[in-house]
């Protein structure tokens, strides 16, 4: 059965993104780095992002917020934000106002925390910004609440590091930091771009279980993007497989790793270490993305690197095709079990 993703589904959610295409301008030509991306987030949903580097993952979450780096440009699409009885387009809004929703009801987790933290100015009052520009506090609590953000997040001694700068603490720490700010006005939907990658096991646990309490008790959805499949599959209710700039694959977790139908999310799935498998069992993933400045991209990105691709791949435009519910493919020849 051939569908298109934009169903009645998509378009009563929070979130939903259609028919998104981002290129950027650079010297060396147009970078493809999105072509036509469509999902949708509900409300207390956790959402992953999978793909290797490159694959369009950050690119997305800026494209969303409408923090795309100058050379970036939305060639076509729209992100369609509904609030009670309205809709939005998040790519129509006038700056003022999205600035508004940003920091409050729609939150990122950067990639880099040290990049994304102010150098010169403590962390504690980073919190105690963030708090006043967009929370209802009185001005006597914001500092109250900006030491149970800092302990929330499993900060050790926060009213010391209440008065440290980003430079005087760990890779870990900004990162925690990071995501004490993401959280703080209780945002709507979270983005959360490699949310756990500075952090030892523990730690991440402790992270991922704040961030789906927060989705259960205050139903924020949450965007995970992330490496880490066996993090995607412990957290996440849905799975998105981006490759090239594409999403490949979507579905429900747990469908998703046992009965994976595009080639690629089965070989990403294959690649990845477990603690059972040896070194020897897992299976790379051959050749490498391919360079999106090309004016003549196949339909089909993994062509080059795909067993199972035939001239159709190389000619034929792809929609995606539901092949379970809620369960999406992007492929000519998808895997049948
Ligand atoms: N400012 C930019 N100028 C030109 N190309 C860019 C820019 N930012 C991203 N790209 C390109 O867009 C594509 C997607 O990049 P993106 O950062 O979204 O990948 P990613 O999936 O987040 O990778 P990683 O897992 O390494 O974070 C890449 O080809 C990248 O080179
Ligand atoms: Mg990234």
């Amino acid at each position: 059965m051939l569908t298109s993703l934009t169903s009645e589904a998509v378009r009563t959610s929070m979130l939903s993104v259609r028919d998104l295409s981002v290129e950027f301008r650079t010297r060396n030509g147009i970078v493809k780095a999105l072509e036509n991306i469509s999902f949708h987030i509900e409300q207390g949903e956790t959402v992953g992002i999978v793909g290797e580097s490159g694959s369009g993952k950050s690119v997305l979450a800026l494209a969303i917020l409408g923090i795309l780096d100058r050379a970036g440009h939305v060639t076509a699409g729209e992100v369609l934000w509904s609030q009670q009885t309205e809709t939005y387009n998040l790519l129509k809004m006038p700056e003022k106002t999205l600035r508004q929703l940003r920091g409050k009801d729609l939150s990122m987790i950067f990639q880099n925390p040290r990049v994304a933290l102010n150098p010169i100015r403590k962390v504690g009052k980073q919190l105690v910004d963030v708090l006043r520009c967009h929370g209802d506090l009185p001005r006597n609590q914001l500092k109250q609440r900006a030491l149970e953000l800092l302990a929330s997040v499993k900060i050790p001694d926060p009213q010391q590091r209440y008065n440290a700068y980003p430079y005087e603490l760990s890779g870990g720490l900004c990162q925690r930091i990071m995501i004490a700010l993401a959280l703080a006005c209780s945002p709507q939907l979270l983005i959360a771009d490699e949310p756990t990658t500075g952090l030892d096991v523990t730690t991440q646990a402790t992270v991922m279980s704040l961030l789906k309490g927060l989705a259960t008790e205050q139903q924020m959805a949450t965007i995970v993007i992330t490496h880490d499949l066996a993090l995607a599959s412990e957290y996440c209710d849905r799975i998105i497989v981006m490759h090239a700039g594409h999403v490949v694959e979507s579905a429900p977790t747990h469908p998703l790793f046992n009965q994976p139908h595009h080639p690629y999310t089965a070989k990403l799935i294959a690649a990845t270490p477990e603690p059972h498998k040896g070194f020897d069992q897992l299976i790379p993933i051959l050749g490498s993305l391919p360079d999106l400045r090309q004016t003549n991209l196949p339909p089909c990105r993994f062509i080059s690197r795909c067993d199972r691709a035939t001239e159709t791949c190389q000619q034929q435009p792809l929609t995606h095709q539901q092949v379970g519910p809620d369960h999406w493919v992007r492929c000519w020849h998808p895997l049948v079990n």
